[in-house]
């Protein structure tokens, strides 16, 4: 008798996105998959139908990435939309990635572990952040020692032993200076405190202090040695820097796929979350941003962009229309994490913004 799996497990076992095995069923592109109310089921003994998409940008052996912090703004949630964005059979072959405003890395990761690019260049304006990505790029095993170290410290702690340890890190990770010789320290400090704080925010004040309490997470994993390494490995052709978004320019050309995830637009007064670093991302950064993205689009790169949709809460509100009134603008669904009002939590609609 012919057994059947469900989309999700396809997936899996192809180690594609449950989204790409819908679309595949759609096209009828797998003998015998059947919907059952709004699902796909396939017949269990089918093969990974052979992708136009696989054939060019995946790799042949996936190795699965995740992103080593928990980010605001993190973009996990559209992965599936993102990765519809990418560079295709049918369109120009694009040899570069590019992220100028990486963050957590959430579709970085995603391209890392499937697709194939020869060049990729990251940026971030948050220090300590990018300090992360290097260590783990170029001193993996002594980051993963010292994250291991702290993980048998803390986990056998009581409440008011890990209190204790996790302000006495917090007060060592503000008060050490970044600098070569404390990078793999702060690198450490860096990850153990997103593993261990509240929410995984990062989250600065004013003078540029992290000021994040802890979380109540019962056993962290604080060193995620698999991750960690295959993250190292991945990383080796990625050029990582520290700064501005527009530094990218000398690397982004027609070759380029450029993904940009900009600080939201606080989608009221008091949801403002920009503080990933000490300086303010207000409108006039978004209005240089969008200056940015003219630039680089008559250098003829692919472009996707992503920000918050002032029409959730105003439908009047038409800034990022305007404002990027020359390209494909895409509203998607996403639940959004951290806002400080409770109705702005749930299903929201999120830009995606294309040339
Ligand atoms: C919404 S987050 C990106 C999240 C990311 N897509 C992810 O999956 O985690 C925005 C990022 O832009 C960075 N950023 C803010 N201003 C910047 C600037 N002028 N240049 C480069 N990066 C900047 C922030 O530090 C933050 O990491």
């Amino acid at each position: 008798m012919l057994s059947f799996i469900s989309a999700k497990e396809a997936a899996e076992k192809w180690n594609i996105s449950q989204r790409r095995v819908s679309v595949l069923c759609s096209e009828n592109r797998i003998d015998g998959a059947m919907m059952v109310g709004n699902m796909w089921i396939i017949p269990s003994t089918s093969e990974k139908p052979i992708d136009k998409r696989t054939v060019r940008y995946e790799r042949e052996h996936a190795i699965s990435l995740k992103p080593f912090v928990k980010w605001v703004g993190g973009k996990s949630q559209l992965i599936d939309e993102l990765e519809n964005t990418l560079p295709t059979e049918n369109d120009k072959m694009l040899t570069k990635y590019c992220e100028p405003m990486v963050g957590g890395g959430a579709l970085l990761f995603n391209v890392l572990s499937k697709h194939h690019f020869e060049e990729l260049y990251i940026s971030d304006i948050n220090a300590e952040l990018i300090n992360a990505y290097q260590a783990i790029k170029n001193n993996v095993d002594n980051l993963i020692q010292n994250l291991r170290e702290m993980q048998m410290m803390f986990l056998p702690m009581d409440e008011n032993g890990r209190k204790f340890y996790y302000y006495s890190i917090r007060d060592k990770f503000n008060n050490t200076q970044l600098n070569e010789i404390t990078a793999i320290e702060k690198a450490t400090y860096f990850i153990y405190l997103n593993k261990t704080c509240f929410n995984g925010l990062y989250r600065v004040n004013r003078k540029g202090q992290f000021n994040v309490p802890m979380g109540a997470y019962k056993k962290p994993i604080i060193c995620d040695e698999e991750n960690l390494r295959n993250i190292h490995r991945a990383l080796q052709n990625v050029t990582i820097v520290c700064g501005d978004y527009s530094l990218s320019t000398q690397f982004i050309d027609e070759d380029t796929f450029v993904y940009i995830d900009p600080p939201y637009r606080p989608l009221s007064d008091t949801s403002a979350f920009t503080s990933y670093n000490a300086d303010i991302f207000d409108d006039n950064e978004q209005i240089r941003l969008a200056k940015f993205i003219d630039k680089i689009n008559s250098s003829g790169a692919k472009i996707v962009l992503s920000n918050s949709d002032p029409k959730n809460v105003n439908s009047e509100d038409t800034f990022f229309d305007e404002l990027y009134k020359a390209y494909n603008i895409k509203r998607v669904s996403a639940t959004r994490m951290i806002n400080s009002k409770a109705e702005a939590r749930g299903k929201i609609n999120e830009l995606l913004i294309c040339n």
